[in-house]
């Protein structure tokens, strides 16, 4: 399966860095081979201005976040027509600090994700516990519990990506261990397969996110059922991302 490498700038940088940044990572993408995808969701303003630098380029674009209303007076808000026009192929949805700190509810990210598949967009659609969940061992309860209610979840195709994110995790540098992660990931793929009734779940991109750094990548990157990633901080440093989107490839495929 191809894997996925994405940059979620969040609320970062200014006007004068994104270029310079978009294009660093767009020049060493075209210097040495890459054989995954590669994706920057900045956000809205800077939309254009990165997708000029993608432009017919290996590097494509993603959003941190979508209106589920296709249009009309939500003062604020950017619609998936939007996106797409803007050259978006993906957007977040429903990462911990939207769910945490903007509201966003499990039926928020279900509008969001029927927007998504009506006009074709790839949802990245996040999970992830606490870590007072994972020290009381709730762990895998609380992702299934997730999963069920993500009902959008049934009715998609390939083209959905689901990004585990332990929120203790989560721009603390602390890392989940390789086995922590391949443990979830392993289930979020049997249950998603339960989910949609698919075989088609062997295809479908479960990706890790949380403190990865150029000294992580390669041992997550091992795991058999982490397909890519989905890299925060490390993401606004061109030399640190380009190592982590030329990670050591897994021996067996
Ligand atoms: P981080 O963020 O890499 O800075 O931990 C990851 C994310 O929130 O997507």
């Amino acid at each position: 399966m191809r894997s996925i490498i994405v940059g979620n700038w969040k609320m970062n940088p200014t006007q004068k860095e994104v270029r310079p940044l978009a294009e660093g990572v767009a020049k060493g993408l075209s210097d040495q081979a890459t054989f995954h995808d590669v994706v920057i969701c900045p956000p809205f303003v800077f939309l254009s201005a990165v997708g000029e630098v993608c432009h017919g380029g290996t590097l494509q674009l993603g959003a941190q976040n979508v209106c589920s209303e296709p249009n009309g007076a939500y003062t604020g808000e950017i619609s998936t027509e939007m996106l797409v026009d803007a050259g978006c192929e993906y957007v977040i949805i429903g990462h911990s600090e939207r769910r945490q700190l903007m509201g966003e509810s499990n039926s928020d990210v279900n509008l969001k994700m029927a927007a998504c598949f009506k006009y074709g967009l790839c949802p990245i659609v996040c999970v992830g516990e606490t870590l007072s969940e994972r020290q009381d061992k709730k762990t895998l309860n609380v992702i299934r519990k997730q999963l069920q209610s993500l009902s959008g979840l049934k009715e998609c195709s390939s083209n959905c990506i689901v990004a585990y994110e332990p929120i203790w995790a989560i721009g603390t540098g602390t890392v989940a261990t390789p086995d922590q992660a391949q443990e979830v990931h392993h289930f979020i793929r049997s249950e998603w397969g339960s989910i949609t009734g698919s075989h088609a779940v062997k295809e479908m991109r479960i990706i890790y996110g949380g403190s990865v750094k150029p000294g992580n990548i390669d041992e997550i990157m091992e795991m058999r059922d982490i397909d890519g990633v989905l890299v925060g901080g490390a993401s606004l440093d061109v030399s640190d991302f380009l190592r982590i989107i030329h990670y050591k490839e897994k021996v067996n495929g």
